[in-house]
């Protein structure tokens, strides 16, 4: 989990990110002790393990009661396909751990631990393992991505064939899609919003959920400057890095990302956003602006605005976040519409309308839309 310096409530080193039937360890999770980085997990029914690492310092381990055994080094894990790993299978054991005996200075890997009961087993597992990135090409259901590098990786050009409200973007991996308490960093509006949106995700594992198994596809690379990239009539994602999802966990999974940054300004006909947020502190407030009206939050709640403007209409969108500790997590979704401008709406008619937002927003945009209309 997150490391924040200095910051950090110790009751928080606890390592990993533990779900109901998975956990994901990073090289921050390592103990140093008797003169080695070690961590434990799971595996009480016998459990499949993939990492982004082919490490030879890194192995898996047994303690014994007297001394841990080696029982597989990392370089000898996942098969010949570093892009596709196979799982690793364990038997049941509560004595695993992972460990470094190399030269005593973990990098970054991710390490996912599944049982072998957990619900989506047969979910391919891919890791980010060049600058090209991966093409998702096939009919499976979901795919889970590894990348420990850059804490950030980014989802676009999907394609194909979704259910309605797919493709899904989960921070977790595959067993914990199946969980109600976890919910998706992103959730396609529409087919066309999913094809022009790129979705930024600020953690090691993330996976695809398309809501059927017909030919699709997408491409997902590193994203080494932790930037959004925009599209009218897509989806923006903005979430706190590490960002889990899931209410049974405060935990955030480590990254070197503290701080969110974006500006842009689309020119549209609808905007939704949707947000959660947790344990968001005072001094951390999310900053979160659309032209003159402030959406920010801090502590815990969730955000629902939707705003309609009868002409594309030019908004100025801003993200700024700086972390101040290790627990506050937090998503927002923002659906940018730019259907048809709606011919039965004349200047002298011309209103604008926030479903949800108070008069004073409502006020607000009709006279931002009067002031411009003055100016013609
Ligand atoms: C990694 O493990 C394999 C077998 O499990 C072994 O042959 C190899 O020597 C190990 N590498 C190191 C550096 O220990
Ligand atoms: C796992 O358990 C099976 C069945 O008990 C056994 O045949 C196999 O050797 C075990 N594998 C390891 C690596 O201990
Ligand atoms: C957040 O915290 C500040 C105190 O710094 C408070 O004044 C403000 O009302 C809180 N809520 C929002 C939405 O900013």
């Amino acid at each position: 989990p997150l490391i924040v310096a200095a910051l950090l409530p110790l009751s928080v080193t606890e390592a990993r990110v533990t779900f109901t039937n998975s956990e994901v360890l990073q090289a921050s999770d390592f103990a140093w002790k008797d003169n080695v980085y070690r961590a434990a997990f799971k595996c009480d029914n016998g459990c499949s393990a993939y990492t982004d690492s082919r490490a030879n310092n890194l192995y898996i381990t047994e303690y014994d009661g007297n001394v841990y055994k080696a029982i597989v080094n990392f370089s000898n894990m996942g098969g010949n396909v570093r892009a596709l790993p196979d799982p690793y299978k364990l038997n049941a054991s509560n004595s695993y751990y992972i460990e470094d005996r190399g030269e005593k200075k973990p990098y970054d890997f991710v390490f996912y631990v599944v049982d072998r009961h957990a619900p989506n087993a047969d979910t391919p597992v891919m890791v980010i393992d060049d600058d090209w990135g991966i093409d998702g090409n096939g009919e499976e259901r979901l795919f889970t991505i590894l990348s420990s590098k850059y804490d950030s990786v980014r989802y676009d050009q999907f394609a194909g064939g979704f259910q309605k409200g797919f493709p899904r973007i989960y921070s977790t991996g595959f067993d914990a899609v199946a969980e109600k308490e976890c919910r998706p960093l992103y959730q396609a509006s529409s087919q066309e919003s999913a094809s022009l949106s790129s979705i930024t995700v600020f953690s090691p594992i993330s996976t695809v959920e398309y809501g059927n198994t017909e030919a699709h596809n997408m491409h997902v690379a590193w994203n080494k400057d932790n930037s959004f990239a925009h599209n009218i009539r897509s989806s923006t994602v903005y979430s706190s890095p590490g960002y889990v999802g899931c209410s049974y966990t405060i935990q955030s999974y480590s990254s070197s990302i503290d701080k969110i940054e974006d500006g842009f300004f689309p020119s549209v006909i609808s905007l939704d956003i949707n947000g959660v947020y947790d344990q968001v502190t005072k001094d951390e407030t999310v900053l979160l602006r659309v032209d003159e009206i402030i959406l920010d939050f801090n502590g815990t709640g969730t955000l629902e605005k939707h705003f309609f403007y009868p002409s594309p209409f030019p908004l100025a969108c801003s993200m700024s976040w700086q972390r101040k500790t290790a627990t506050a997590r937090w998503a927002v979704q923002m659906d940018f519409g730019m259907g048809e401008p709606n011919p039965a709406v004349s200047s002298t008619t011309l209103k604008a309308e926030s479903t949800t937002s108070s008069g004073f927003e409502k006020a607000f945009l009709v006279s931002i839309i009067v002031s411009i209309i003055a100016l013609f």
